[in-house]
């Protein structure tokens, strides 16, 4: 991982979100041979895991790069590794009716991953950040308030 990398995740978070406005922290980490064996079996099956999964609007990029099997599945562990992360940042009573493919991770105009979707709470704020280094992958996941929510 790199420090530089992790240290500018943590300054635009905690200048964005007042350390008393931060409200969970989750992290994963991804053994990406596993995803790819996942994604080996069945063509079936390769479908309804990523539906299950990914956003709609991941799962038209995830399409896109089918091609560049290698890339997918990197891909595929990314947005995994996000919510997974995201869910632990997330109170217990949201835990429960966790849904995956609620979240979007992806950002069409930023390579920056980024949390977005339907099951965002009003003034809710997500920074995101991600790092891999050959067969692991990691994100970190902060959800903060904003000041006028958290009253
Ligand atoms: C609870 C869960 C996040 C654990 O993830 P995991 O990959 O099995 O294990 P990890 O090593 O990443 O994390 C384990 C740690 O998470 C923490 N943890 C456990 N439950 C947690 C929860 N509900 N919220 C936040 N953190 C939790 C614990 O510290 C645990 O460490 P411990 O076992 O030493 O106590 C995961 O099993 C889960 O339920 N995910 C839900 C999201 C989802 O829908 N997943 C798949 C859908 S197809």
């Amino acid at each position: 991982m790199s420090l530089c990398k992790s240290a500018s995740f943590t300054r635009t978070a905690i200048s964005n979100a007042s350390i008393g406005n931060i409200r969970g922290l989750g992290v994963d980490l991804v053994y990406v041979p596993r995803i790819m064996a996942l994604l080996s079996r069945k063509p079936v099956y390769l479908t309804k895991f990523t539906q299950r999964i990914l956003h709609e609007a991941e799962y038209v990029r995830a399409t896109s790069m089918i091609d560049s099997r290698g890339r997918h599945d990197l891909f595929i562990a990314r947005c995994w590794a996000i919510k997974e992360a995201l869910f632990k940042s997330l109170d217990t009573s949201r835990q429960s009716g966790f849904r995956m493919r609620d979240w979007n991770t992806i950002d069409t105009s930023s390579p920056k991953p980024t949390i977005s979707g339907g099951a965002i709470h009003k003034g809710e704020e997500f920074f995101v950040s991600v790092t891999h280094d050959g067969e692991y992958l990691l994100a970190a996941v902060i959800r903060g308030q904003s000041d006028q929510m958290s009253q």
